[in-house]
């Protein structure tokens, strides 16, 4: 099947609303100083460590798969304090998104803002530095929430991904963009093993970029429109950063709006969804829900060493468009997608292909053996996340 839409619909979620906006803010959290400054010093002695390993140093810094580094990371996010944890659960609001404050970054530690993914993966490699540091505390952060993975068909596989504006892709639905609004989406809506949370750690933010977000647990749906979207109508293809070689996979139709043990769920991205391919009845439904998201976005403006945990289950997040500087002093975030092991999602989802993309799962096993006990405890409605 062929992308359907190479842009999203270019709308603004800063215009003029037709109903009201909620107004209460994003849920926020401060990490204690000394909590957030053995978050750094932990990095830092992990990354000293790696140094040490001359070997398989590099490989290490690439991918950042190594089993060493896995065990190292494991080994010391158990030994954090448990504070930790409690601040990086999920999302305690219906708006789904919560911003959390108090990392110490230092902008001239950073160096210069990568061009590309590719040039912020070789220069962990080569320079080390902050950047490498921050590679690893994202990762212990990610580990004490969940389940950190990546995708073997996405930025080479790494699991900490680099989001910077990149020349030639101004105007892509893709982290790389700046000019184009990112329009709001699911993260990796395509498939059955995307993210239940999303972290966006901030490294650089110097035109104040906003990143924005809204939930389906504050949208407006009908009884009408909540059936039709949540029926199987329309599939979601990969988008672009995946490439274009997903054809020979059958397009399977998914549903939009799931129900989920705390409320609704979301399965959103507009771009790579063939609504031509739907009925009226569906096409409003849908357009009213697009509404309805535009309706109560909210916009977060990360600071540098803030992070945004965003419920992939529940939100939907884009960017409103900036002017790229490709000085080396470009917005640079962090971005590490985590598994929650005891989530549960529709039954429904285990038969779906993925298009033929793999997730990179190096922690996978070892959170199974540890979660596996307290599964008979766990009330669900769908299934296990599908393998
Ligand atoms: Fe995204």
């Amino acid at each position: 099947m062929n992308h359907v839409l190479r842009e999203r619909k270019p709308h603004h979620p800063a215009d003029t609303p037709r109903h009201p906006v909620p107004t209460e803010p994003l849920e926020r959290r401060t990490l204690p100083t000394a909590l957030a400054e053995e978050i750094i010093g932990t990095a830092t002695e992990i990354a000293v460590t790696i140094d040490s390993m001359s070997d398989s140093s590099a490989r290490i810094c690439h991918t950042l798969t190594d089993p060493g580094l896995l065990d190292l990371v494991d080994e010391h996010a158990a030994a954090l304090p448990e504070a930790l944890r409690g601040a990086l659960r999920p999302p305690a609001t219906s708006a789904g998104a919560t911003v959390i404050t108090g990392l110490p970054l230092h902008d001239t530690d950073l160096g210069p803002t990568p061009r590309d993914w590719r040039e912020a993966a070789a220069w962990s490699v080569e320079r080390r530095g902050a950047s490498l540091r921050l590679d690893i505390a994202m990762l212990l952060l990610a580990r004490c929430a969940g389940e950190p993975f990546g995708w073997q068909g996405q930025q080479g596989g790494r699991l900490v991904n680099n989001i910077v504006p990149s020349p030639g892709h101004e105007h892509e639905q893709s982290g790389a963009s700046s000019t184009t609004l990112l329009c709001p989406h699911t993260e990796d809506a395509f498939h059955p093993r995307r993210a239940n949370l999303l972290m966006l750690g901030c490294l650089r933010n110097p035109d104040r970029v906003g990143t924005t977000v809204s939930s389906v647990r504050q949208v407006s749906l009908d009884e009408g429109q909540r059936r039709l979207l949540g029926e199987a109508r329309l599939p979601i293809v990969p988008d672009v950063s995946y490439g274009n070689d997903f054809d020979r996979h059958p397009a399977v139709p998914i549903a939009t709006v799931g129900a989920g043990d705390d409320g609704p769920t979301l399965r959103y991205d507009p771009a790579y969804t063939p609504l031509d391919a739907a009925d009226d009845e569906f096409r409003s439904a849908y357009e009213h829900l697009g509404d309805e998201l535009e309706r109560v976005c909210r916009t977060a403006v990360l600071a540098p060493g803030e992070l945004l945990l965003v419920d992939n289950d529940v939100v939907v997040h884009g960017r409103v468009p900036f002017a790229p500087r490709y000085d080396g002093t470009d917005r640079w975030l962090k971005r590490v997608n985590v598994r929650l092991p005891h989530r549960r999602r529709p039954a429904a989802e285990a038969a779906e292909n993925g298009y033929g993309q793999h997730t990179v799962t190096p922690f996978q096993a070892r959170i199974d053996r540890c979660v596996r006990p307290t599964k008979i405890h766990i009330r669900h409605r769908g299934t296990e996340d599908p393998t």
